[in-house]
């Protein structure tokens, strides 16, 4: 299947696009989203599509365990078009993470729907998903989160102008850059054998929900940076990870997702 070389429903211009979630690992829908996801994220970024499709088995065979996550895989396509491999449009994948908030973990647009909403559709899709989540458990969602690779200044154009389309959606979905962290995350594409595979370092972004902008303090910040390297990565304090990305001194402030998009030289100058 080549999802990605024709456009077959780009005339529709996704003025109705349908999301929904996907509950079947064996639907050809969700089996297009295997594909969109490795063609679309590099492998150092992202984990074994088989953990996605194992979260989503799990939510139809049992009920979530009490301060469990609750994960959902969300997909796209044009109205009418929801059976059809071709016309996926995008998918979305995350988790509710109970007593911390959301964590949004992998986006991906399909080539031909492009900058037509996908993108913007599937995070307030998910945001608003997670609010049923945490209204279910009686519990505020404070924020949803979510991680960035930035290229490196060498990088080629074509990675540069998809960290523009990210920031530039980041900021549209009303996200905010965590300045001042270089998130350390463990590199899935290294043999599991190799523990010198050096750590990938990832810009943080975060959309305010029910606590608001000003009360992410630096302080707070660093609670909920530290928070994701405990429940995400089971990376405690003390650990090199851990340590590395919030260093003594290290006061992290929220700024436009934008700002985070510019481009610097490798002498650190924007370009
Ligand atoms: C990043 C990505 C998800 C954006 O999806 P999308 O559906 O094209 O985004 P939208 O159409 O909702 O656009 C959102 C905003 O970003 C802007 N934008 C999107 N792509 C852009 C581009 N290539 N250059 C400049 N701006 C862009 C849009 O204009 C829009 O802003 P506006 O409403 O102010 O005009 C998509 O490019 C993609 O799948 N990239 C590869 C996978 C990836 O990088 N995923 C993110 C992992 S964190």
């Amino acid at each position: 299947m080549h999802l990605q070389q024709n456009a077959p429903v780009k005339d529709a211009a996704l003025s109705k696009v349908v999301v929904w979630e996907a509950f079947d690992v064996t639907d050809p829908m969700t089996l297009a989203a295997s594909q969109l996801y490795e063609k679309t994220l590099a492998a150092d970024e992202r984990i074994p599509w088989m953990w996605i499709e194992q979260s989503v088995q799990d939510r139809t065979k049992s009920k979530p365990r009490p301060g469990g996550w609750s994960r959902h895989l969300l997909l796209a396509a044009p109205e009418g078009k929801q059976d059809d491999p071709e016309a996926l449009a995008g998918y979305v994948y995350g988790a509710l993470l109970p007593g911390y908030g959301g964590y949004l973990c992998y986006v991906g647009v399909a080539d031909w729907a492009r900058r037509m909403g996908v993108g913007r559709r599937l995070y307030d899709q998910f945001f608003k998903v997670l609010r049923v989540d945490a209204g279910e458990l009686g519990e505020p969602l404070p924020f949803v989160i979510w991680e960035s690779h930035r290229p490196d200044p060498m990088s080629p154009a074509s990675d540069w102008e998809n960290w523009t389309a990210r920031t530039r959606l980041f900021d549209r979905v009303g996200g905010l850059w965590i300045d001042g962290v270089d998130f350390l995350s463990p590199n899935f594409a290294a043999d599991e054998e190799d523990d010198e595979a050096p750590p990938v370092p990832l810009q943080l972004f975060i959309k305010p929900l029910d606590v608001p902008e000003a009360a992410f303090t630096p302080e707070r910040l660093r609670e909920v940076v530290g928070g994701l390297h405990r429940l995400v990565y089971r990376n405690e304090p003390d650990s090199p990870m851990y340590d590395r990305t919030l260093p003594p001194g290290c006061e992290p402030r929220l700024r436009p997702a934008r700002v985070a998009g510019v481009r610097k030289s490798e002498r650190g100058e924007l370009v």
